[in-house]
C-alpha cells in the first residue's frame, strides 16, 4: 500500500510528497469534455508527446450521479486503468455545483428542479446563471456525490494514482451580481460580521454587532459572497475528506492583483486573492487555494504567484496559458517553491489552424511546455527535493531584459538574457522575453545549472560595489571578480559537466570548456543540465 499523497511543510517551505518524498507535478489540464472513453485517447497521446507527469481532467457531476443516489463509477474506473497503464498520476476536478460560476454540471434532475436547487438571485429579483450558496438542498446533494467520489477512490485506488482532487471549478458568481440577494440572503448580509470572518480580516476591533457594510464598506458583498461560498464548499470538503483525506484544493479565477478592482468586476466570492483568510477560515478542509493565471502582464502574472505563495498557502498553478510567453513562468512558479504546474487545454480534442510559417499546427500548442518538461522530467524528483530543502532558485527573464542575481551563501547566479542579439547575428530579430533558469546548490562550490534561452555565471558574494564582471562578457579578459578582504578573488570554472539525469542518478556526458563556457553557461532551447564546480584564484 502506497502512503496517502499529502501536503508537507518544513522551515516556511512546502512540497507535495507522493510515496514519502517531495514530487513535483508537471502537470496539463485536458480540455472541459475530453473526459470521455472516446476522446481520451486525444489526451494521453498529449501528455505523452508533453513529458507531463500528473493528468488534470473533471469529473462531471451529470455523467456521475445520472439519477438521484445512483453513482456511475465507470469512467473514474476508466481513467484510473488508463493513468497507470501510462505512469502518470492524476489530479480529478470535481465539476459539481459550480463550473465557472455556473451549475452547468449539475446533474439534468436537478436542473429540472430550480426551485428546489435555486440559483442566485440578483438585486432585481431575477435569477442569474449561479447556484446559490446557500441552498441547502444542493449542498446535501453535492456532499453526497462528492463523499461517494472519494470512498471509491478509497477502495479502488490503493497505488495513489490520484494525488489530489479539485473541489468545484472556479466557484463564484460572474456578472449581474456580486452576491445572492434572496430574503435570506439580506438578513445574513445585515447581521452581524461571524467572528471567524473578523479574526481572519483582521478586523478585531469592529463591534460585535457590525454587519458586512459597516465593517468591509465597498468590499462587503465580495467578502460575504465569498464567506457563503467557502462555508459551502468547505462543507463538501470536508465530507469527502472525512472518508478519503487525499490534499483538496479549490481554483479562483482572479482578480487582477496589481489594482484593487473596487467595484468588483471579476468573479465575485471564489479565492481570489483578497479574500483567501476567509477561505483559511471557513473551508479548513481545503489545502491549497490556487490561482488559474490568465492575466496578459508579466507584472500582473509575477505579483499573482507572489500573492499565492503563502506562508499559510503552498504555490499550485492548476491552470495557466500554454503559449511561449508564458511557459517561462514555470520557472518563477519553481522560484517560489510551487508544488505543481498545470496549462489548459493541452490535448488533441481541438483542431488548430496552422499560422503562417507554422509547420506543426497540431503540436505548436503544446511545445512550450513539452520544452519545459522534457527538460525537468528526468529530474523531477531531485528538483523537488533540492527546493523543498531550499537550495533551489529559479527565475524567468522580465519584459525589459535586466539581469537578475540569484544569491547562494558565498556565490552569486548571475542570470542574463542579451545573448541572442550579438551584433552579427539575428540584429533586426525582434527580441521576446522568453529566458529562464534554474540554479540549485549541490556542495559548498558546487552547483546543478540549467535554463532556456539564458546566460548563467557565477561571481564571488560581495556587494554590488566589490563585484565586477558576470553577465554580458565577450572576450572582456575579465572573468567575475570579488573584492574580498581587499583583494580581487575571481571565479575559475573548475570542471562543468553536460549530462543528463536517468533514474535520479546524474550520468555525465562531457566536460565543456573553451568557447562553450569563456562567455558563461550558455543555454538555447535544447534541454540541457550541468553540473559546475567552481573555485577561485
Ligand atoms: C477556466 C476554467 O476553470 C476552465 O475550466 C476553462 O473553462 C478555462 N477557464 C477557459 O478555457
Amino acid at each position: 500500500m502506497h502512503p496517502l499523497p499529502r501536503v508537507a511543510q518544513q522551515d516556511g517551505r512546502y512540497a507535495l510528497l507522493v510515496d514519502g518524498a517531495p514530487y513535483l507535478m508537471l502537470g496539463a489540464q485536458s480540455n472541459n469534455s475530453s473526459d470521455w472513453p472516446a476522446t481520451l485517447p486525444q489526451v494521453w497521446a498529449a501528455i505523452e508527446y508533453l513529458h507531463a507527469n500528473t493528468l488534470e481532467t473533471p469529473i462531471y457531476w451529470e455523467q456521475f450521479e445520472p439519477r438521484p443516489g445512483q453513482f456511475d463509477y465507470s469512467q473514474v474506473d476508466l481513467l484510473l486503468a488508463q493513468a497507470r497503464q501510462r505512469d502518470v498520476h492524476l489530479v480529478l476536478l470535481w465539476f459539481g455545483t459550480w463550473k465557472n460560476g455556473s451549475q452547468h454540471y449539475m446533474p439534468d434532475w436537478m436542473k429540472l428542479d430550480p426551485k428546489r436547487y435555486f440559483h442566485v438571485l440578483n438585486k432585481d429579483g431575477e435569477y442569474v446563471d449561479s447556484p446559490s450558496p446557500l441552498c441547502t438542498a444542493s449542498l446535501e446533494e453535492d456532499k453526497k456525490a462528492f463523499t461517494a467520489l472519494m470512498n471509491h477512490l478509497k477502495e479502488v485506488d490503493p497505488e495513489r494514482t490520484v494525488l489530489m482532487v479539485q473541489v468545484e471549478n472556479e466557484a463564484g458568481t460572474w456578472g449581474g451580481t456580486i452576491r445572492d440577494h434572496s430574503p435570506e440572503a439580506n438578513k445574513l448580509f445585515h447581521a452581524p460580521v461571524p467572528p471567524e470572518v473578523l479574526k481572519a480580516m483582521r478586523k478585531k476591533w469592529a463591534p460585535a454587532t457590525a454587519n458586512w457594510e459597516a465593517v468591509f464598506g465597498p468590499e462587503a458583498e465580495v467578502y460575504f459572497h465569498a464567506w457563503a461560498i467557502a462555508k459551502y464548499v468547505g462543507q463538501v470538503a470536508a465530507a469527502g475528506k472525512a472518508v478519503y483525506p487525499l490534499p483538496m484544493y479549490v481554483n479562483a479565477a482572479l482578480h487582477d492583483p496589481l489594482t484593487a478592482e473596487v467595484p468588483v468586476t471579476y468573479e465575485s466570492g471564489g479565492p481570489t486573492d483578497n479574500v483567501i483568510p476567509i477561505w483559511k477560515a471557513e473551508a479548513p478542509a481545503i489545502d491549497i487555494e490556487a490561482p488559474d493565471i490568465y492575466l496578459p502582464g508579466t507584472k500582473q502574472y509575477l505579483r499573482t504567484l507572489e500573492v499565492y505563495h503563502r506562508s499559510d498557502n503552498p504555490l499550485f498553478v492548476p491552470e495557466t496559458m500554454g503559449s511561449p510567453l508564458a511557459a517561462r513562468f514555470f520557472f518563477s512558479a519553481l522560484g517560489l517553491q510551487a508544488i505543481g504546474y498545470s496549462p489548459f487545454g493541452l490535448d488533441y480534442t481541438r483542431t488548430r489552424r496552422a499560422l503562417p510559417g507554422q509547420a506543426d499546427a497540431k503540436n505548436a500548442f503544446l511545445d512550450p511546455t513539452a520544452q519545459n518538461y522534457r527538460l525537468i522530467a528526468p529530474m523531477m524528483r531531485e528538483i523537488a527535493k533540492l527546493n523543498f530543502e531550499g537550495k533551489l532558485q529559479a527565475t524567468a527573464e522580465q519584459d525589459d531584459e535586466s539581469p537578475q542575481i540569484l544569491h547562494f551563501g558565498n556565490w552569486d547566479a548571475v542570470v542574463t538574457y542579451q545573448f541572442r542579439r550579438r551584433p552579427m547575428e539575428n540584429a533586426d530579430q525582434k527580441h521576446e522575453p522568453l529566458g529562464r533558469a534554474l540554479v540549485a546548490q549541490l556542495g559548498a562550490n558546487k552547483f546543478l545549472v540549467s535554463g532556456m534561452d539564458c546566460v548563467v555565471d557565477f561571481r564571488p558574494a560581495g556587494t554590488p560595489e566589490q563585484q565586477k564582471g558576470g553577465g554580458v562578457v565577450f572576450g572582456t579578459g575579465q572573468e567575475p571578480s570579488a573584492k574580498i578582504d581587499g583583494n580581487w578573488v575571481h571565479r575559475q570554472f573548475l570542471r562543468v559537466e553536460l549530462g543528463q539525469y536517468v533514474k535520479g542518478v546524474f550520468q555525465f556526458e562531457r566536460i565543456l570548456n573553451g568557447d562553450q563556457t569563456d562567455y558563461g553557461l550558455r543555454f538555447t532551447s535544447e534541454p540541457e543540465v550541468l553540473h559546475v564546480s567552481l573555485a577561485t584564484y
